[in-house]
């Protein structure tokens, strides 16, 4: 294997981190017997992988590959390795090796991670005697020392696995050393990748109770999805630190920045709690904080770095045997610049993990490692796909599907669609496309009567919050119902036509169903739809639309009146308006004219009763009553039985009257 080229997103400078990673060619470090190579399948976004790209911690050492939560196959090993081989899937975390010498207090007390004699990173560091520098694993390879090298176990699938390397087990760490389980209430404070990990873990380990603590309530259903007994937003809730105050033995903080509430966070602790801090700021700045503080609540200020291979290893196996599913979005390595300015703008739910072009190339042509089976697609045409999937069932059996790849762009040329519509005598149409300038795109067209479009209106999906109807495991609400609709924000109210007037009416007449049959579910109410736009930013700024489905559940209250609870069913689609095309004057009085053929034509004098029974009125002039023949009534029949005949003529009638 000595024909490896060693490839990677390169840093040349702090303005790499603005979408500036250059992909090119380095130097591996010297090969000795003590190292491993690996062909890179899978690595996680680090929150340190942005410091380091801006030398926000200090100067970088450029060019720089960043990336410390590797997964990969083994292809090279030096004859000094025994604990992997060829062929395995091993990972990497946040350091390459440290001195290990047995004199070492950190190295010989497994606090490898502490090392202060010879502590090499993953990238942006240097080996010792020469060897070279360290890369990272936005890269095709990767060459490190066997120290850090460490199994994947089975049950865990790699993508799963990537994160925990660094984000992982920098949050496991501190859990586990103060003790974290039953009888303690935990906090963790910026729910990111870390954060993410420190509610999963936390509850992993049977903690009573497991707080988020965020900036904003955007997170709220995340974070007590994840497992989170309560939440908190700092910036949005009123008086939490009163609130929750001396509630928690531990908090994990791993927050990003300095501008943080310390005081407000160290309020939460019972005495002698501990507030272990993880995220690094730019600059190493932290808060800082009032010595009362700390004398009146006698709580312990520390922090943690990452953990030793002996941590990385039980945390793997503490994360398959009780099957934690972290939340990770899988990006092709090809976007990684992309990739990372979604993950600065806070994007990431929770962790993004790179992904190398072969291993997805592997994946579609069915040679999928069994460990890879469960992960969430975001590619940009699976989520148009899985949407337009999801909103064909939730219209079930009134829509009809179709898969085929069609070149079609409504708002250049809608005649495509007038064509489906015609064909398919259906006068709704949801197309959806997805293109480097338009990602993720559905577009609502309606039809009217002379098949022509009547209106358009386009919406990009947020790929980061899309959940698919079957990603929620609830049950589903009985077809053909129709459901309660929420529009909430101030965005549905305009008072002219606008795309969200438009937009608001095309959902209504998807989701109202047929109305023809007038059927009413005899249980009343069984889902909402709800479509909450968020607030407008800035003039131009397109608010975000939210649109979930709820199931209602009535639930035994032991009261007269039933509990009622809402259970999210799915599918989950974030959204903003893009372009719309509003309907004409014209067309619009003419669409909503009401077809006369529609309406059931009434014959005079004849209609049907409940039974379905036909009855006819008969309707007779006005009647002289002396001029009526009663009396004669005997004579009438003589006559008829005279003449034998079974009528009476006009002419013997006259005579009879004569007489
Ligand atoms: N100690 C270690 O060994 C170690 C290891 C790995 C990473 N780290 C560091 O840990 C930090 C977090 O990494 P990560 O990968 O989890 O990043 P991340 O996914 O970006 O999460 C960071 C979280 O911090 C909060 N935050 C971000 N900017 C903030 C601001 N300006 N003010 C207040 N809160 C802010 C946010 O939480 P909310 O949105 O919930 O408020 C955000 O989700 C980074 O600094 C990273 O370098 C340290
Ligand atoms: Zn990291
Ligand atoms: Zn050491």
């Amino acid at each position: 294997m000595a024909d490896i080229k060693f490839e990677g997103w390169l840093g040349h400078g702090p303005d790499s981190v603005n979408g500036k990673m250059e992909w090119g060619s380095f130097e591996p470090k010297k090969w000795t017997e003590d190292d491993v190579d690996i062909e890179i399948s899978h690595c996680g976004i680090c929150g340190s992988d942005i410091h380091t790209l801006r030398s926000g911690w200090f100067p970088t050492n450029y060019p720089c590959c960043v990336g410390h939560e590797i997964i990969g196959k083994v292809v090279r090993v030096g004859k000094n390795v025994n604990h992997v081989k060829v062929g395995d899937r091993v990972g990497v975390g946040a350091q390459a090796r440290t001195c290990q010498q047995p004199d070492c207090p950190e190295c010989s007390s497994g606090n490898d991670s502490y090392c202060k004699r010879g502590l090499v990173n993953t990238y942006n560091s240097e080996f010792p005697n020469n060897e070279g520098k360290s890369y990272g694993g936005y890269a095709n390879y990767t060459r490190t020392n066997k120290q850090f090298v460490v199994q994947i176990p089975n049950g865990l699938s790699s993508a799963d696995a990537a994160p925990m390397l660094c984000g992982g087990v920098t949050v496991y760490s501190p859990l586990r050393r103060n003790g974290v389980g039953p009888g303690k209430s935990v906090g963790i404070v910026g729910v990111g990748g870390l954060g993410h990990f420190g509610v999963l873990f936390a509850k992993a380990m049977g903690a009573d109770r497991v707080v988020g603590i965020s900036r904003k309530n955007a997170k709220r259903d995340d974070v007590l999805k994840l497992g989170a007994d309560e939440y908190i937003a700092t910036d949005e809730d009123q008086d939490w630190h009163k609130k929750h105050a001396a509630s928690l033995d531990v908090i994990v903080c791993t927050v990003s920045s300095a501008k943080m509430p310390l005081t407000k966070y160290l309020n939460l602790l019972k005495r002698g709690g501990e507030f272990v801090q993880v995220g690094a700021a730019d600059g190493g700045e932290f808060p800082d904080v009032s010595v009362f503080t700390l004398l009146m609540n006698a709580v312990k200020i520390t922090g943690s770095s990452t953990g030793a291979p002996w941590e990385i290893k039980q945390m793997l196996q503490l994360a398959a045997d009780k099957k934690i599913k972290p939340w990770v979005q899988e990006r092709p390595l090809k976007e990684a610049n992309q990739a990372i300015l979604d993950m600065e703008e806070g994007k990431a739910r929770y962790r993004y993990v790179l992904k190398t072009q072969e291993c997805a190339e592997q994946e579609s042509s069915g040679e999928k490692g069994s460990e890879d089976s469960r992960k969430p697609k975001v590619n940009p045409i699976s989520i148009v796909q899985d949407a337009l999937a999801d909103l064909h069932s939730l219209r079930q059996p009134l829509a009809k599907k179709f898969s085929k790849k069609n070149d079609i762009h409504p708002f250049e040329d809608a005649s495509s669609l007038v064509f489906f519509s015609e064909k398919n005598d259906t006068s709704l149409l949801v197309f959806g496309s997805s293109s480097k300038k338009r990602p993720n795109s559905l577009t609502f067209a309606r039809t009217f009567a002379s098949n022509q479009i009547l209106d358009m209106v386009e919406l990009h999906i947020i790929p980061e919050t899309f959940r698919t109807l079957s990603q929620f495991k609830s049950r589903k609400f009985a077809v053909g119902l129709r459901p309660m609709m929420l529009f909430s924000g101030t965005a549905w109210d305009s008072p002219v036509a606008n795309e969200y007037t438009i937009l608001k009416s095309f959902l209504i007449d998807m989701f109202k169903g047929d109305t023809g049959s007038g059927k009413i579910d005899v249980e009343g109410l069984q889902y909402i739809v709800s479509v909450a736009a968020d607030e407008p930013a800035g003039e131009d700024a397109k608010p975000t639309v939210h649109l979930r489905l709820y199931l209602l559940d009535t639930k035994r209250s032991g009261q007269r009146l039933p509990r009622i609870e809402l259970e999210e069913m799915g599918p989950r689609i974030d959204f903003r308006v893009g372009r719309s095309q509003q309907p004409e004057e014209a067309a619009w009085k003419e669409a909503l004219k009401k077809p006369k053929a529609g309406e059931e034509k009434t014959k005079k004098n004849i209609s049907t009763d409940i039974m379905g029974d036909k009855l006819g009125r008969i309707h007779l002039g006005k009647q002289d009553l002396n001029d009526l023949q009663t009396r004669k009534m005997k004579g009438l029949k003589r006559n008829r039985d005279l003449e034998g005949g079974n009528g009476v003529d006009d002419k013997d009638t006259q005579k009879r009257q004569k007489k």
